[in-house]
C-alpha cells in the first residue's frame, strides 16, 4: 500500500515536469475547464487561482510557498484557506451573531470604553523590542489588505453613502462615549473582512471565508515578498544577494518614489516607501529591515567561506538561515518569557536544543484565524510613546509610534533607524494588564484618520470572522463547560468579572476578545489562559504541517548538527549586534529589561549570542 501510494506521488511529479500546474487557491486542487472558464467570466483568474511548477521533493522552501506538501502543492502560498478551530457562527445572511436573548450584542466601541482602561504603564522586565518582534512574526503570517482597504479604497464607511455599502461596518460611537461626545464624532471608519467571496473566487452565499495575502508559515514573508515571481526584482542574481540602496549611510530595502501608500510620508525629506516590502507600522518595519539587512550579510560571509558556491545556492542557504533565525528568536527566545518556558516544553511547543521531527504530510500547512485573530490582544501591550535613543546610549527625544505608520520614508531622515533600534532594547514595554495605550484607543493609524480605536475594531472584526464566543474556546481548551457567570470566577477577578457581567447579559454573549482583556494569565506566564491554549494549538499544527520546518535532521537541504547549534545560540541581541544601527553594546536577553542580571555587554563579548557560520565551510569544495 504505501510502496503504491509512492509510486503514485512519482507519476504525478513525472506527468507534470514539463509544465506548470493551475491551482484553485480556495480548494487547493487544479482548476478545470468549467471552473477556469467562470473565473475567467469574472476577469478573476490571477486571485483565485496559483500556478505551480512542478514540485521537487529535494528542493529548497520555494519563496511563494508551494509545494510545501507534496500532496498539496497549493497548500502553503498566498490565499491558503485558514484553519478554524471552532466552526463559524453568524446570524443570518453571514452577519455578527446575535446574544442569547436575540437581540444584538453590545457596541463593540462600548464594551471597549467599559471593558478596558486606558492609560500608560511600564512592564518592568520586558522592553519595547519584544513588542517589535512579535508584531513582525504576526505580519509574516497576516496580511494587512482590510486596513489598506478602509484607509485607502474605501473611504466612505462614515458618510450617507457608505451606509448604502455592503462592504462598510463603521464602528458606532454612543452619545454618551468617554472621549467622543466632547468631539462629535459617532462613527468610526471600517470594512467587512475580505473574503473568498469579495474576490468572486467563491459564491455569495456561500459560507464567508477570510482571504489572507501572506503564506501561512514562519518564512519571512515581507522580507522576501511572496508573491508570485516577486523575489525576481530583488534579487541581484550575484552571490545570492539582495538588491539595497543606501541612504544616509544606512542599506534599505529598494524604495519606490512614486508609491502612494506611505500615506504620512514627510517630504521634501522623507520619500522613502518599500516597493516590494509591506509600508506596516513602525515596529514590524524596523525588524523587517533589520531581517533584509541580514540576508546580505550572510550571503557574503558564505560567499567567503565558499568561494566556489553560484548564487543560487548561496541565495537559498543565506534564506534559509536567515528564516531559521527569526524562528529560533521567536520560538526559543521571546515566547517562553510570554507563555512560559515550562508550559512550551510540556505542550511540545519547544523542544530541549536537538533536532526534531513532527512532520506529517496529512497536515497541511495553514494558519488559524483564531492565531491570526487573538494575536490582536498584543495591541494591549504596546507602548506608543517611543523614546528614541543615540548609538552611545544617550537619550534623544520621543516620538508617537502611532506617527510612524506606512511612513517609510521616516527611517531613513536624521538617524532615525538607528534611534529606534538604540531605543527598542533601552525603553521598557507597555504592562501586560488591562489597560490600553491612549494613542492605541484613540489614534493607531497617526494623522490618517481623525481618530480610530483598534480595540473596537478587533472586537469588532471577531464578529464578522464569526468567532464563536469566548467560553466556547474556553471550553475547548480546559474540556469543562460554562453556563453561568459563576463558572468563570476562577479565570477572572472579582472586578474583571463584574465588568463583564455589567456588560453582557449571559456567558454565551461573551465575545472572544472580550473574554481575552480580562481573564487571568496562564501559570507561569503573561498571556490569558485561553490565548495561549489557542497559540499553542496553531504552534504546534506549524510543527507538524512545515514539511521544511527547521529543527528537522530530514527536511531538504537540513542543517547538520553543528549547524543546528549556530542557529540555537543566535540572539535577538547577537542579531542587533551585527546588523543593527551602530549597536556596539546591549543586553544579552534583549527582551528582557536592561538590569544588573541583565547588563549593557559589549557586542565582541561571547555573552552575546551571535551567528557564527563556520559550521557552513562546505570542505568538499577542497
Ligand atoms: C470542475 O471543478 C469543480 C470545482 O472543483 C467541480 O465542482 C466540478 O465538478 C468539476 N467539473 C468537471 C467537469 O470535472
Ligand atoms: C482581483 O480582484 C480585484 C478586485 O475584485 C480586481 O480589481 C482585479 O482585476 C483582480 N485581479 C486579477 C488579476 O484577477
Ligand atoms: C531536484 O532538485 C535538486 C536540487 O535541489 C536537483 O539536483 C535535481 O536535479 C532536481 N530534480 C529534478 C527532477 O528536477
Ligand atoms: C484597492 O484598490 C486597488 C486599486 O483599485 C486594488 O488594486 C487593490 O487590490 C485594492 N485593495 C484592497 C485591499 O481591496
Ligand atoms: C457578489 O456580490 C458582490 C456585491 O454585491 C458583487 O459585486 C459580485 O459580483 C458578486 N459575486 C458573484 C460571484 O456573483
Ligand atoms: C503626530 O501626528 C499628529 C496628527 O497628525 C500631529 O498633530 C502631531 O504633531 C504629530 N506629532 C509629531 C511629534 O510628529
Ligand atoms: C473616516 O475616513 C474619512 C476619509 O478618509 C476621514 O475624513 C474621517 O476623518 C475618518 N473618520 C474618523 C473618525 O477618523
Amino acid at each position: 500500500m504505501k510502496m503504491l501510494k509512492i509510486l503514485l506521488l512519482f507519476t504525478c511529479i513525472c506527468v507534470g515536469l514539463s509544465n506548470a500546474v493551475l491551482y484553485d487557491c480556495f480548494t487547493g486542487v487544479p482548476v478545470n475547464r468549467t471552473l477556469l472558464a467562470i473565473y475567467e467570466q469574472r476577469n478573476n483568474v490571477g486571485n483565485c487561482t496559483i500556478e505551480i511548477k512542478p514540485c521537487n521533493a529535494t528542493e529548497w522552501k520555494r519563496v511563494d510557498g508551494s509545494c510545501n506538501n507534496l500532496k498539496h502543492p497549493s497548500r502553503g502560498t498566498h490565499r491558503t484557506p485558514s484553519y478554524r478551530v471552532l466552526p463559524p457562527v453568524f446570524s443570518v445572511a453571514y452577519e455578527p451573531r446575535k446574544a442569547v436573548s436575540g437581540g444584538p450584542l453590545p457596541l463593540p466601541r462600548r464594551l471597549r470604553t467599559e471593558l478596558l482602561l486606558v492609560g500608560k504603564a511600564s512592564e518592568r522586565r520586558i522592553t519595547q523590542l519584544a513588542s517589535y518582534y512579535i508584531i513582525f512574526m504576526i505580519a509574516d503570517v497576516v496580511s494587512i489588505h482590510d486596513v489598506v482597504n478602509y484607509v485607502l479604497n474605501i473611504t466612505t464607511c462614515c458618510t450617507p453613502e457608505g451606509r448604502r455599502d455592503y462592504e462598510c461596518t463603521p464602528i458606532k460611537i454612543p452619545v454618551d462615549d468617554p472621549v467622543h461626545r466632547y468631539s462629535g464624532v459617532n462613527c468610526m471608519n471600517l470594512t467587512r473582512p475580505q473574503s473568498y467571496q469579495t474576490y468572486g473566487c467563491l459564491d455569495n452565499g456561500t459560507t464567508f471565508e477570510r482571504i489572507v495575502f501572506q503564506t501561512p508559515v514562519f518564512d519571512l514573508s515581507n522580507t522576501y515578498n511572496i508573491m508570485p515571481g516577486f523575489i525576481d526584482h530583488l534579487r541581484t542574481y550575484e552571490n545570492g544577494l539582495m538588491i539595497e540602496e543606501e541612504e544616509d549611510g544606512q542599506l534599505f530595502p529598494p524604495t519606490d518614489p512614486n508609491s502612494n501608500l506611505c500615506i504620512l510620508n514627510q517630504p521634501p525629506r522623507e520619500t522613502r516607501c518599500f516597493k516590494y516590502q509591506l509600508n506596516n507600522v513602525m515596529s514590524s518595519s524596523t525588524i523587517n529591515i533589520l531581517f533584509y539587512r541580514q540576508h546580505n550579510q550572510i550571503a557574503r560571509e558564505l560567499h567567503r567561506l565558499n568561494p566556489r558556491w553560484g548564487d543560487e545556492r548561496l541565495f537559498y542557504t543565506a534564506r534559509d538561515i536567515n528564516m531559521a533565525i527569526s524562528v529560533q528568536i521567536f520560538f526559543y527566545e521571546l515566547l517562553p518569557i510570554l507563555f512560559g518556558k515550562k508550559n512550551m516544553i510540556r505542550d511540545g511547543i519547544i523542544g530541549h536544543g536537538g533536532f526534531r521531527d513532527l512532520y506529517d504530510e496529512n497536515v497541511e500547512p495553514r494558519m488559524s484565524d483564531e492565531y491570526i485573530y487573538g494575536m490582536r490582544w498584543f495591541h494591549l501591550i504596546q507602548k506608543t510613546d517611543l523614546k528614541l535613543y543615540d548609538k552611545d546610549g544617550h537619550y534623544v527625544r520621543s516620538f508617537p509610534l502611532v506617527n510612524g505608520t506606512a511612513r517609510t520614508g521616516f527611517f531613513a531622515v536624521d538617524n532615525n533607524m538607528q534611534h529606534i533600534v538604540q531605543g527598542s532594547f533601552r525603553q521598557l514595554g507597555g504592562r501586560f494588564d488591562q489597560a490600553i495605550d491612549y494613542d492605541m484607543a484613540d489614534r493607531v493609524l497617526g494623522g490618517i484618520f481623525f481618530s480610530a480605536d483598534v480595540a473596537a475594531s478587533d472586537l469588532k472584526k471577531g464578529r464578522y470572522f464569526g468567532l464563536q464566543p469566548y467560553v466556547n474556546y474556553k471550553e475547548f481548551c480546559t474540556n469543562k463547560k460554562y453556563t453561568s457567570f459563576e463558572d468563570l470566577e476562577d479565570s477572572f477577578s472579582f472586578e474583571r468579572l463584574d465588568r463583564l457581567m455589567e456588560m453582557y447579559k449571559d456567558p454565551k454573549d461573551i465575545d472572544l476578545m472580550a473574554g481575552l482583556w480580562g481573564e487571568n494569565p496562564i501559570k507561569g506566564g503573561k498571556i490569558p489562559s485561553t490565548l495561549y491554549c489557542l497559540f499553542a494549538e496553531q504552534l504546534k499544527r506549524t510543527l507538524k504541517s512545515d514539511r521544511h520546518w527547521f529543527e528537522r535532521p530530514n527536511r531538504p537541504h537540513a542543517f547538520t548538527e553543528d549547524q543546528l547549534k549556530a542557529i540555537r545560540k543566535v540572539t535577538i541581541a547577537g542579531v542587533l549586534c551585527s546588523i543593527g544601527d551602530l549597536v556596539s553594546e546591549i543586553q544579552p536577553h534583549a527582551f528582557c529589561s536592561i538590569s544588573s542580571d541583565n547588563p549593557l555587554t559589549k557586542c565582541s563579548s561571547s555573552k552575546i549570542g551571535k551567528l557564527d557560520l563556520t559550521p557552513w565551510k562546505d570542505h568538499s569544495c577542497q
